[in-house]
């Protein structure tokens, strides 16, 4: 059992004095949705150019499938990348025909794609009757015709509207539940949030964090009042377990590890006497922590 499908080492591309993706080392999971979130410009698209030999390295290396020969990984890989033009005037089957044909592949996936993509009522419509969120499912249709075990989005609801746009993030659960991995570029936390497992972060081409979503979505802040702050800060340094407390504006914040509930704490401040007078728990979004991890690196 292969643990990463494609591990990249100082991977580089510079184009002149620009360093698009500086010095990247990467893995990702076998069946992970690994989201590489970044602002415009900081190598995302780059970086999946190179993965799917459309751009050479400057320098560097990666292996897909543990393997650094690159020739026979073609139909393991789909990617909306390299969308091919589709045929304005025929039929999302008669398009996807076509595209089997270039690739040399039969028939025998395009319903399953368009069902999967949920274009099976519409495939004998004409592509230029389609709206963009249709187009954007087609062409990941059109990916999936080779039933690749990675798919490669770059921007896959840009443009769409918030339908559109939930539709895709729908369409990106389902393909990871055909034990698919998935590789999602996005400037969008939220969207990387609420689909993905991993995620990588870029900022100038470098790669300034890695790691699973899961672990963050559990990190929580409780917020704690008492008569007197002070005390309640003393009491809670003095929990079994070694808390992150801090005292500001008379509230204490605490760092709540996965495996403590909010009545592990309360209970404790209770059975040392302490009268709770404020008790929040706030979830730290992956959007404040992308500002904590983009502030780290200034
Ligand atoms: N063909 C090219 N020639 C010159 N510079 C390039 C080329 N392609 C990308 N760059 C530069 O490389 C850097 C990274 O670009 P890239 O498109 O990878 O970023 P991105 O993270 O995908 O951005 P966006 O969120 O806007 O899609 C940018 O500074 C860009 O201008
Ligand atoms: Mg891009």
């Amino acid at each position: 059992m292969l643990n990463n499908v494609v591990t990249t080492s100082g991977l580089t591309k510079h184009y002149g004095s620009i360093k698009a993706v500086d010095n990247l080392s990467l893995e990702i999971p076998a069946g992970s949705v690994f989201g590489i979130l970044g602002p415009n410009g900081s190598g995302k698209t780059t970086t999946l150019g190179m993965l799917l030999n459309v751009v050479n390295p400057t320098s560097g290396t990666f292996a897909w499938f543990g393997s650094s020969s690159h020739s026979d990984n073609r139909q393991k890989i789909g990617s909306i990348l390299e969308t091919p033009a589709f045929y304005p005037y025929l039929s999302a089957v008669d398009n996807l025909k076509i595209v089997a044909q270039i690739k040399a592949i039969g028939f025998g996936n395009i319903d399953p794609a368009l069902k999967t993509t949920g274009l099976y009522d519409r495939r004998f419509s004409a592509y230029r009757t389609f709206s963009l969120g249709m187009k954007q499912r087609l062409a990941i249709a059109a990916a999936l015709l080779c039933d690749p075990q990675v798919m490669i989005l770059d921007e896959p609801t840009n443009g769409l509207d918030p339908k559109g746009i939930a539709e895709i993030r729908t369409l990106i659960k389902e393909i990871a539940l055909q034990h698919k991995t998935i590789i999602l570029a996005s400037h969008l936390l939220d969207e990387v949030q609420k689909v993905c497992t991993h995620f990588a972060v870029l900022n100038k081409g470098k790669l300034v964090h890695a790691g699973p979503v899961f672990e963050h979505r559990e990190q929580q802040l409780l917020e704690i009042g008492a008569e007197n702050p002070e005390v309640l800060l003393e009491t809670l340094l003095q929990f079994p377990e070694q808390l992150n407390a801090v005292l500001k504006n008379n509230l204490v914040t605490v760092t709540l590890p996965a495996n403590l509930r909010v009545v592990n704490v309360s209970r404790f401040l209770f059975e040392k006497g302490i009268d709770i007078t404020h008790l929040v728990l706030q979830q730290k979004s992956l959007e404040t922590q992308f500002l904590e991890i983009l502030n780290e690196q200034a």
